[in-house]
């Protein structure tokens, strides 16, 4: 497994053969022009497994961003179905804490869903902490069959202190 931040044209193998509703790589590689974000994917070969994006600018949720405003936030952590359970979300955060600590950041934060207790198990195995701390975030996403859906969501914040 090779984990790199989403070039050019890893960009256009992704839309090839990863298909996602709504411009979900578009959007997330071109956030990486200002510098505020790095895409993060996972391939096997050619095949994508899995991505994750890295928030220099820290925290999303306006509380979270209070709380702890030195950390940098990884979101949008996302494993193919027929990838999950063989340990790719673990290296796509291991990937993202090595870039952050290599910036000289020392703090990463993950807001999870309330109704995520897998994501937050495997956040918890791997050293992050609950914070007590709950923002809402409600969002937009295209669905199978196109129709545009609201989404309302209760992210609880964890974070893990690099050494
Ligand atoms: C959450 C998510 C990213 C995890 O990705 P993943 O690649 O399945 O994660 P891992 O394989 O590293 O670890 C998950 C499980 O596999 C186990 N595992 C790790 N390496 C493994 C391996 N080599 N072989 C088998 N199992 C392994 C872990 O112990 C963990 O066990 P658990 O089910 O008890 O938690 C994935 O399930 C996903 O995309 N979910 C939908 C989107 C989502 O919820 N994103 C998180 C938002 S906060």
């Amino acid at each position: 497994m090779e984990i790199r931040p989403c070039t050019d044209d890893d960009l256009a193998i992704l839309s090839s053969s990863w298909k996602v509703q709504g411009g979900v790589h578009e959007s997330h590689h071109s956030g990486q022009r200002t510098g505020d974000t790095t895409y993060l994917v996972a391939w096997r070969g050619e095949e994508p497994l899995g991505s994750g994006v890295v928030q220099w600018g820290g925290c999303v949720g306006a509380k979270a961003r209070v709380a702890f405003p030195r950390a940098v936030e990884i979101n949008h952590l996302q494993v193919r179905d027929e990838y999950r359970s063989q340990g790719v979300g673990t290296a796509l955060i291991a990937t993202a804490e090595q870039l952050i600590l290599r910036e000289g950041r020392l703090q990463v934060a993950v807001g999870v869903a309330d109704d995520n207790p897998h994501a937050e198990r495997l956040y918890l195995s791997l050293g992050y902490r609950r914070t007590g701390i709950v923002d809402v975030s409600e969002y937009q996403w295209v669905s199978d069959d196109g129709t545009v859906q609201q989404a309302r969501e209760h992210d609880q914040l964890l974070v893990k202190d690099l050494a």
